[in-house]
């Protein structure tokens, strides 16, 4: 399976910074990339039109990092599916810890968005991953299973298949802490027993599963080289176009 890179730009940069950072990316990316590893940039939603300016004639994609899971309507200050499509998304990053954290996402709330970005056309990278204090009480891989099994309820066998799990462990995200590439591999192989569980053996190996956490050009050859990690979710290193470019190189 090709391996895909994400950069999950958060609640960084200006819509003249986005089109700047992703000009630089762009530049740094030749064809050679393209044919092992799918690239992914999400800015945030005021930079989503300068950023497609920037891409669409390339191989990066698009995708916006929340979304509502409403069609449309009285939802202040909301974003709907239908409008990330309209200004060139084809992902969206669904579940991340800091939604759950800071604005109360349920797995839940994140399996209707789920549905919805599906219906809309955009492929989910969905995001679960346990808490320093889950991983130390050793419910980490409980939780985990958990969060698969409840936030892709009702999906079909035929969607799955269009989907992408991150699994981001919470402690070690801006922390500089990665998961060693032991303990990413042996969770990634969990969470593929939950999707094995969920929708059978077949379709649960073509789903590819990406790995988030402090991940930089330092530590993502090794991470990337384990049996079932088929890529990145990327912050921090994701701003900083050198960086980024050689996560990508390294996969
Ligand atoms: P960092 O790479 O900054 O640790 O962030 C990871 C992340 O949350 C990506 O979604």
């Amino acid at each position: 399976m090709k391996k895909l890179v994400a950069g999950n730009w958060k609640m960084n940069k200006t819509n003249g910074e986005s089109y700047l950072l992703s000009r630089e990316i762009i530049a740094g990316l030749t064809e050679k990339e393209f044919l092992k590893c799918d690239v992914v940039l999400c800015p945030p939603f005021t930079s989503l039109a300068s950023v497609h300016s920037v891409i669409k004639e390339s191989e990066v994609r698009l995708g916006a990092q929340n979304m509502h899971y409403k069609e449309d309507g009285a939802f202040t200050g909301e974003i709907s599916g239908r409008m990330l499509v309209a200004s060139g998304c084809d992902y969206v990053i669904l579940g991340h810890s800091e939604r759950r954290q800071f604005f109360y996402e349920t797995d839940h709330l994140i399996n209707l968005k789920i549905k919805k970005a599906i219906s809309d056309k955009l492929i989910p990278i969905i995001c679960v991953g346990e808490t320093l204090e889950q991983r130390e009480s050793g419910v980490y891989e409980k939780v985990v299973d958990e969060q698969v099994t409840l936030c892709l309820k009702e999906i079909t066998k035929d969607d799955i298949e269009k989907i992408l799990i991150a699994y981001e462990p919470v402690w070690a995200i801006g922390t500089g802490k990665t998961a060693t590439p032991e303990q990413a591999n042996s969770m990634h192989k969990k969470i593929r027993e939950a999707l094995a569980n969920l929708f059978g053996e077949e379709i649960s190996s073509k789903i590819r599963i990406l790995y988030g956490g402090s991940v930089n050009d330092k530590n993502a050859k090794e991470l990337f080289s384990q049996s079932d990690i088929y890529g990145g979710l990327i912050g921090g290193a994701s701003l900083k176009p050198e960086s980024f470019i050689n996560i990508i190189k390294n996969t």
